[in-house]
């Protein structure tokens, strides 16, 4: 190893399956580190030695959202976490905390998602025909965009949910991804959805159970802040309560841009998923698209 900056790190990597284990125990592995390896990247040189270990990744880009894990007691991507940035020689290494196990590293992430399609994250508005057919954009400006924008960066990978105190005492707390997706859209100024997600977050599993530690936004690793959107959902509604909220008429479409179709532009290719009732017509290879 001289020369190479390889060094010795033992992966302490906790094991549960629940069909054949009735208690989850701690395996040691070592691994030969080298400069630049991720925690993912020594999983899958563990699982050379232990190849019944799960765990979810797919990405290795800290784009997918899958491999959340306890890395040394705090909730990480695996793969966006340089073993160096560590500083031990012992890495342990556990499933994210307040959700069940499946297996191993994995954690049953169904009841962030359930909280999550409950809070209705997507656009709600009257034009459902142009929302299941668009034909154009809706018009945005970009201080609308900034409103709602860094909320948006969220890969729903549930390490603000792992390392929120209250979720831990109360599993009926909705958490901190769900009601940060809420506020997001809730803040998009092409959304008419207020009233709609009002009537759940007023209920007994909304924000108000934030306590505001912030921890969430401590462990996230895109900077969605959920701690905050939280608070602004928490004014907003009061806002709303008090008849001071400032709502507004859902975004319009743009009007169709003008000149089009160019000249030696292509056209833009037919849909290939028929609008609802309309019946598929799908096109034949080769077939040529004629301008809309
Ligand atoms: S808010 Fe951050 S920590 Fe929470 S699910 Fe989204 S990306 Fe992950
Ligand atoms: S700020 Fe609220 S959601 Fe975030 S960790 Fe604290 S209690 Fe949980
Ligand atoms: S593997 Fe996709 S975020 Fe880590």
């Amino acid at each position: 190893m001289a020369g190479t900056g390889a060094r010795i790190v033992t992966f302490h990597v906790r094991r549960y399956d629940p069909a054949t284990d009735r208690e989850p125990h701690w395996e040691d592995h070592p691994v030969e580190v080298t400069p630049g390896m991720t925690v993912l990247d020594a999983l899958w040189i563990v699982k050379e030695a232990a190849p019944t270990l799960a765990w979810r990744s797919s990405c290795r880009m800290g784009i997918c959202g899958s491999c959340g894990m306890l890395i040394n007691g705090r909730p990480r991507l695996a793969c966006n976490t340089q073993i160096s940035e560590l500083g031990t020689n012992v890495v342990a290494v556990a499933p994210l905390p307040n959700f069940g196990i499946v297996k191993d590293l994995v954690p049953d992430l169904a009841p962030m998602f359930e909280a999550h399609r409950e809070l209705m994250p997507y656009l709600l508005r009257d034009d459902t025909d142009e929302q299941d057919a668009p034909t154009r954009e809706y018009l945005q400006t970009p201080a609308e965009l900034e409103a709602y924008l860094q909320f948006s960066y969220c890969i729903k990978c549930g390490c603000c949910m792992a390392a929120c105190p209250t979720l831990a005492t109360d599993a009926g707390y909705a958490g901190p991804m769900p009601l940060t997706q809420a506020h997001r859209y809730d803040c998009d100024s092409r959304d008419a959805g207020f009233r709609a997600r009002r009537e759940i977050l007023s209920g007994p599993d909304g924000p108000w159970h934030c306590h505001y530690a912030g921890e969430c936004s401590q462990v996230c690793p895109k900077g969605v802040d959920p701690a905050r959107a939280i608070q602004l959902m928490k004014r907003q509604l009061v806002f709303d309560l008090l008849h001071l909220r400032r709502g507004h008429a859902p975004a319009s479409l743009a009007a169709p841009p003008a000149g089009t179709p160019r000249e030696g532009i292509a056209a833009a290719p037919a849909p290939t998923v028929a609008p609802p009732g309309q019946g598929a017509t799908p096109r034949s290879p080769g077939e040529a698209v004629a301008p809309r």
